[in-house]
C-alpha cells in the first residue's frame, strides 16, 4: 500500500509516498525557516503565505523524483494538528483537492503522533511493544505509554514550555541565535569539558510524584546565571542542557519501574539532540531495554512518518470531517 503525505504544520512544506508505512519512497522537505530568523521567531502570516508558494513545487518534485503516476497510490495522507492555522489550512484542503480529484481515500494524522512514527520506518529492527514514549519538540514534551499501534496511554508532560523552546529561548539568552537556536545551544555545550556549574540549575519537578515538567523556571534561572556574569557561556550552555536531560531521564526511570517497558521510543525535533539521545541510550542499556531514535532526518519535521502513522493508525475520513485542528494534544483524534 503506498500513501501520499502532506505535512504543513508549522514552518517545513513536505511531501513524501512511504510504502506499507515502513518504507520510504521519496521525501522532498522545503523551509521557509531562513525568512523567520530577522524576525526571532515565526510570524504565522507569513509562514502560510510560504506554505502555499511551496506546496505546489513540493508535490510536484515529489511524484517527479519517484517518477510516480498518482495511479499508483492507495491514499493520501494529511496533517490536520497541531500547528499554525493558516499553515494547517493549506496543507489539508491541498490534501482535500488531490483526494477528490485523484479519487482516493483520505487519512487524517495527529503531526504528535506522527513523530513517534519516525521510528517505525527504514528500520531493520522491529518495535517491541509496550513501548515508553517520548514526544520532544519545540511545541511539545509528552510521555506516553504506547502498548500497540493506536493503543497509547498518557503519562504526563510539560506544564509551560516545551522542550525545544525551552533549548531555543536559552539560546536566545546566550546570543547565540534568535530563532530555533536549539542545535547551536547544543553544538556550544559540546565544547564544555568540565562542567564547573554542576548543580547551579534547578532540576524543576524533577522529584514530583508524577510525569510532569516544567522548564520555564529553568530558562529564568539561565538568565539570572548569565547576570551574575561567573561561568563562560559554554559552561552554562553545557549546565542547561544537562538539568533539562536530568528531568526527562529521571521521568523515563520513574515511567520504567512503573510500567516495565520493553523498549524506548523518542520522536520530535529535540530527540537529534546528542546528549539526549546518549543519555536515554544509557538508561535502556541498564534496565536491557530496545532503545529507538529517528535517523536525524526524521527528527525534525517531514512528511514521512505522517504516511506511516497513517498506514498504522488512522483510517480514512469523510472529506467534510477533515479540517485543521490547531490545537489537538497528542491522545486527540487527527
Ligand atoms: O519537531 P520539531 O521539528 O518541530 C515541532 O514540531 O516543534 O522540533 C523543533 C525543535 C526546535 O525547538 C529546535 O530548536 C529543536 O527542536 N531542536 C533541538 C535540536 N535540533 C532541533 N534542540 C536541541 N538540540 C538539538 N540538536
Ligand atoms: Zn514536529
Amino acid at each position: 500500500m503506498k500513501i501520499l503525505s502532506l505535512e504543513t504544520s508549522c514552518d517545513e512544506t513536505a511531501c513524501a509516498i512511504v510504502e506499507n508505512g515502513v518504507k520510504e519512497l521519496v521525501s522532498v522537505v522545503a523551509s521557509s525557516k531562513d525568512f523567520h530568523e530577522s524576525t526571532g521567531g515565526i510570524v504565522p502570516e507569513i509562514a502560510a503565505r510560504k506554505q502555499i508558494e511551496f506546496i505546489g513545487p513540493v508535490l510536484d518534485q515529489a511524484l517527479l523524483r519517484y517518477g510516480l503516476s498518482p495511479d499508483t497510490l492507495d491514499a493520501i495522507a494529511v496533517t490536520t494538528g497541531p500547528g499554525l492555522i493558516g499553515s494547517l489550512l493549506v496543507g489539508v484542503e491541498a490534501a482535500k483537492a488531490l483526494s477528490i480529484a485523484w479519487n482516493k481515500p483520505l487519512i487524517p494524522v495527529n503531526h504528535l503522533v506522527g513523530h513517534i512514527y519516525g521510528n517505525f520506518v527504514n528500520v531493520t529492527e522491529d518495535v517491541v511493544f509496550p513501548s515508553l514514549v517520548l514526544v520532544i519538540s519545540g511545541g511539545h514534551t509528552d510521555f506516553i505509554l504506547m502498548r500497540n499501534h493506536g493503543d497509547m496511554e498518557y503519562l504526563g508532560g510539560t506544564l509551560d514550555d516545551a522542550a525545544g523552546e525551552a533549548f531555543d529561548k536559552t539560546a536566545r539568552l546566550l546570543g547565540l541565535a534568535k530563532y530555533l537556536g536549539g542545535v547551536q545551544l547544543s553544538k556550544l555545550s559540546a565544547t564544555c569539558t568540565d562542567n564547573l556549574a554542576s548543580g547551579v540549575l534547578p532540576r524543576p519537578l524533577i522529584d514530583s510524584p508524577n510525569y510532569d515538567v516544567s522548564f520555564s523556571g529553568l530558562k529564568t534561572a539561565v538568565k539570572r546565571l548569565i547576570d551574575k556574569n561567573i561561568y563562560p557561556n559554554n559552561v552554562i550552555a553545557c549546565e542547561f542542557e544537562t538539568a533539562l536531560i536530568d528531568v526527562v531521564v529521571a521521568k523515563m526511570r520513574k515511567a520504567i519501574k512503573e510500567f516495565k517497558p520493553s523498549s524506548i521510543l523518542l520522536g520530535g525535533g529535540v530527540s537529534a539532540n546528542t546528549a539526549l539521545r546518549s543519555r536515554i541510550k544509557l538508561l535502556s542499556e541498564e534496565y536491557g531495554l530496545n532503545f529507538h531514535v529517528p535517523p536525524l532526518n526524521l527528527c525534525t519535521d517531514n512528511a514521512v512518518y505522517i504516511a506511516s502513522a497513517a498506514y498504522f493508525i488512522n483510517k480514512p475520513a469523510e472529506l467534510t470531517s477533515v479540517v485543521a485542528k490547531p490545537s489537538l494534544g497528542v491522545m486527540d483524534r487527527p
